[in-house]
């Protein structure tokens, strides 16, 4: 009800505004990398597997694709990442040294349970769950499990369950990289410096509501638009284009900034929003010239940029500035300013945000 909701106009505003505060109990109390965080087990188990497979539906697949990029990057283990629907019935060759991933809000996600099934029916049974509700099936069927502390989430579009998957993913990824040999304590006293910091960082992002606002009136008024990103921040364009379809039922695609010559490129004209996520990385100058790219066709780039990028807005450009460049864990801040911009932009065209039409919070049904 109206009190519950406090100064927020919906569920879903409201636990967009919560994120400091649940990726901050999600981290709570990890004042060291170890892998009994992630249950009794697991010393033993991350010894054991070699490869990580990843399955998951929705939003919590996008969160997957992330850790990809992260455990790829400093664990050094190669990493799957499966649709659970695809995954449950498509031939694919098992490998015994597995440590298979579920990624799950509900952890009752029917299609998410069954692919981890078939995954233990191939002989893969060290298994792992990512999971919001501590009672659920998934947390009962895997061997390990990492509790996101996200809370009840209302909002059938998902948010806060999502970045506080992404901080236990990271957890995930600190955790494989040490068992490997592969964490040195200056970078593990590094990387916690920069968790303990992810509340604060997120809440100068949520505090450029009224400059997403502002874009959310211009958007509000189109029925396409186009999500770019590279690296580790692609899942995160993918994201934000389904936040935006989910709420606002604007047609949202997202792309890899590299494939934009390799068709998107031929959608855009003058009606064609943009949105680019332009953190300050090693792809900066790629993404750029992929910018231009849009630039000279005429389409409206809205860039979300970290401070320090040197894009100027202009005729075609808006930039809205993300206080600081976060290295690894950037994704966790730019989807905050993504989510912000659906939210906004379906605000304005008066859908009912928390309950978007033919969508379910928990799909417990094939
Ligand atoms: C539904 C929800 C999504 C969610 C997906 C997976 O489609 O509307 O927000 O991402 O299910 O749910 P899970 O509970 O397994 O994360």
């Amino acid at each position: 009800g109206a009190a519950e909701l406090g100064p927020y106009r919906h569920y879903m505003q409201k636990e967009i505004f919560e994120q400091p505060r649940v990726v901050g109990d999600t981290l709570e109390g990890v004042t060291g990398i170890m892998p009994e965080l992630f249950g009794d087990q697991a010393f033993r188990v991350f010894k054991e597997i070699d490869r990580v497979l990843i399955l998951a539906c929705g939003t919590s697949y996008y969160a997957g694709l992330t850790a990809k990029y992260w455990i790829e990057s400093v664990a050094k283990l190669p990493v799957n990442v499966e649709i659970a629907s695809e995954y449950r019935y498509r031939d694919s060759v098992p490998h015994p040294n597995t440590l298979v991933v579920t990624i799950s809000q509900s952890g009752e996600t029917a299609d998410t349970l069954a692919a981890l099934k078939h995954a233990r029916s191939l002989g893969m049974t060290n298994t792992l769950t990512i999971c919001n509700v501590s009672t659920s099936a998934m947390v009962r069927e895997c061997k390990l499990a990492y509790i996101t502390r996200a809370g009840v989430e209302v909002g059938v579009a998902s948010t806060k369950a999502f970045t506080t998957q992404l901080a236990a993913l990271f957890l995930l990824t600190l955790t494989l990289a040490q068992v490997n040999g592969r964490l040195t304590d200056e970078q593990e006293a590094n990387y916690l410096k920069q968790m303990r910091h992810l509340p604060v960082a997120l809440s100068s992002v949520l505090a450029l509501e009224p400059q997403v606002i502002a874009w959310a009136e211009e958007f509000a008024r189109k029925e396409n638009a186009l999500f770019l990103g590279r690296g580790i921040h692609y899942p995160i364009a993918l994201e934000g284009a389904l936040k935006l379809k989910e709420i606002s039922y604007i047609h949202a695609e997202a792309y890899p900034a590299g494939e934009l010559k390799h068709g998107p490129l031929a959608l855009v004209t003058e009606e064609m929003p943009v949105v680019t996520i332009a953190p300050n990385d090693a792809l900066l100058e790629k993404l750029k010239s992929n910018m231009q790219e849009v630039r000279a066709r005429g389409g409206q780039l809205y860039v979300f940029a970290d401070v320090d990028t040197q894009i100027i807005s202009g005729e075609g450009l808006h930039v809205i500035r993300l206080p600081e460049h976060y290295g690894l864990l950037s994704p966790i801040l730019h989807v905050a300013a993504l989510q912000l911009l659906a939210y906004h932009t379906a605000l304005a065209r008066g859908t009912d945000v928390d309950k978007p039409r033919n969508l379910a919070k928990s799909v417990t049904v094939e």
